[in-house]
């Protein structure tokens, strides 16, 4: 394959100022990750160590092989959200290594309002859940919880998407074959009692773990006899008596090696028939990738430079390099694994557009994941291309999208708006894994496209009403839309509602995709089908 020639001048002053600018925003993020990653306020965290117990993360860092990544899904989950109090939505999520096998670790974190789930919380176990599934990975729930944030009940108990959900989707992976595992390190009550009720195979610690469908207080009001919540629902009471746990840990570091042994015995998945490579650096520094992206979010730039930082040795073997230029489609490496990328010039032209949907059902057809770098404003509009048929040609690669059941990965580096999304494999098109990066910016359209549809909108109410606005009254209408967007907008605002799988820095992007990939190859890939197609 051959080296991408790119043509970026490092040493020029837009390459100096662009650097500076997202160098900033990058320690914005890291500055937002480390604060988030100590979980709840300092005196919970305090009282959580006074009684012995490790933090969410020193849990999950027994879980895991010594030296092995974690992949961290939406660990700014909740962000600027519930005034602050639920960091990282109060639950970490990710992927990692146990016994030499990629699992997916859901561990709740006691120091967040005794790890109760938030409506984000809830969003962000069950999106574990739905990757998990996806891609066959076990599950190791680290169960430390007193259940639904009762003042929000409302918005995560009675729907389809609600508490139950968690039950149910463990059912459904267990008869799929996908081990689902529960450690008891606190409280399981009520619903969260579940948790370890439905798994396959659960360890509780000795006088930390209880598991009751109803607690003490409950059993009090209810039968109005005095239990204490050992008694009630204890290690010695579930391993010994009840069967509701398969195996009794003195302390929690042996219940995390309990986990372990657990995982060593559910067996390996056949990985992949996928032609694998030796993993190789790309050719130009991921590191620069910071002075490409312009400042000004409404500047274009050249994708080709983006994919020359994040594929191995900087190959790229292109497909229909003279045709429908505004995509950029072709294969690559990424860490020694084949794939397809799709990745925006511009605008999505017709041509663009079929382009796309040629090269998505060749990457189906092929098996290989497929990466998508979305910086998209949307499809082209206006009369010609109306009568054109850019509806059908778009819609043509928003199907073949939707039908790709291969892995797809998509990274949002610029825009995201409009029905580029779609074609771009936005959330709504199940990417396996969907990342940001600090220059991303998601909404239905630009900030001044919105004030100008809403602007437009209002001037012809008026007008049928026989008044106009002065420039005065359009400016006061025009600006609180702006605000909202450009707030909305930001990938803060989107990770914190799980509309994502987190932020990026851009030079962490290849080894998340990476990992994803590696983790893909858990699961079979089906025969690749679609359906009809407006020609
Ligand atoms: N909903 C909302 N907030 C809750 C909560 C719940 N279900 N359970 C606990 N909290 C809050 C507490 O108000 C407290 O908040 P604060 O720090 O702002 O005062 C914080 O979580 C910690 O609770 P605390 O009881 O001090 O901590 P703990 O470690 O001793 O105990 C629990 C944690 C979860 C075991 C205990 O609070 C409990 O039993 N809660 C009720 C569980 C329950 O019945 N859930 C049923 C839901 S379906």
């Amino acid at each position: 394959m051959d080296i991408i020639q790119s043509e970026i001048d490092a040493k020029s002053d837009e390459f100096r100022r662009n650097l500076d600018h997202w160098s900033r925003e990058i320690e914005r993020l890291r500055q937002a990750l480390a604060r988030t990653a100590g979980g709840g306020p300092a005196e919970s965290r305090e009282r959580q160590k006074s009684l012995g117990k490790l933090s969410v993360r020193e849990r999950i860092e027994h879980l895991l092989d010594p030296e092995t990544p974690f992949l961290e899904l939406s660990p700014l989950a909740a962000f600027e959200m519930y005034d602050e109090e639920a960091p990282a939505g109060g639950i970490v999520t990710g992927i990692g290594m146990v016994s030499g096998r990629e699992a997916m670790i859901i561990a709740n974190d006691p120091s967040v309002k005794g790890g109760t789930y938030f409506p984000v919380t809830l969003k962000k176990h069950l999106r574990a859940q739905e990757i998990a599934r996806e891609n066959r990975l076990p599950c190791v729930y680290l169960v430390d919880s007193g259940g639904l944030y009762l003042p929000l009940q409302d918005g995560s108990f009675p729907d389809r998407e609600g508490f139950g959900r968690i039950f149910f989707n463990q059912s459904r992976m267990s008869a799929e074959g996908i081990p689902q595992i529960a450690v008891v390190l606190g409280m399981c009550t009520a619903g969260g009692a579940y948790i370890p009720a439905m798994s396959d195979e659960v360890v509780i610690v000795r006088g930390q773990g209880t598991i009751f469908i109803g607690g003490p207080p409950l059993v009090k009001a209810a039968t109005g006899i005095d239990v204490d919540a050992e008694e009630l629902g204890g290690a010695d009471v579930h391993c010994r008596v009840s069967g509701v746990s398969d195996h009794l840990a003195e302390d929690e570091r042996h219940a995390l090696h309990v986990a372990r042994n657990i995982v060593e015995n559910i067996g390996m998945p056949k990985k992949t028939d996928l032609p694998l490579a030796r993993p190789e650096n790309p050719a130009y520094d991921p590191a620069e990738i910071p002075g490409i992206l312009p400042s000004d979010p409404r500047k274009p730039f050249e994708i080709k430079e983006i994919i020359a930082r994040i594929t191995d040795g900087s190959r790229f073997h292109e497909f229909k390099a003279l045709y429908g230029r505004t995509l950029v489609t072709g294969f690559a490496r990424i860490s020694g694994y084949p794939v397809g990328i799709l990745a925006n010039n511009g605008v999505l032209y017709p041509e663009s557009a079929l382009k796309g949907a040629h090269f998505v059902s060749m990457c189906s057809i092929r098996k290989f994941p497929i990466v998508f770098l979305q910086n998209i404003t949307g499809f082209i509009i206006g009369k010609q291309y109306e009568a054109g048929g850019i509806a059908k040609d778009g819609a043509k690669m928003v199907h073949a999208v939707a039908n790709a059941q291969v892995p797809k990965f998509t990274v949002i580096v610029g825009g995201s708006h409009g029905a580029g999304n779609y074609g771009m494999c936005g959330r709504a098109y199940d990417p396996r894994l969907l990342f940001t990066w600090p220059s991303a910016r998601t909404c239905v359209m630009g900030a001044d496209q919105a004030a100008d549809v809403l602007t437009s909108v209002k001037v012809n109410q008026m007008k049928r009403l026989g008044k106009a606005m002065t420039a005065a009254e359009l400016e006061g209408f025009r600006k609180p839309i702006l605000e909202k967007y450009a707030r909305e907008a930001s990938p803060y605002y989107s990770t914190a509602r799980l509309w994502d799988d987190g932020i990026l820095a851009p030079a962490d992007t290849r080894s998340a995709l990476a990992l994803g990939i590696s983790m893909s190859l858990n699961a079979p890939v089906p025969d690749h089908r679609m359906g009809v197609i407006r020609m």
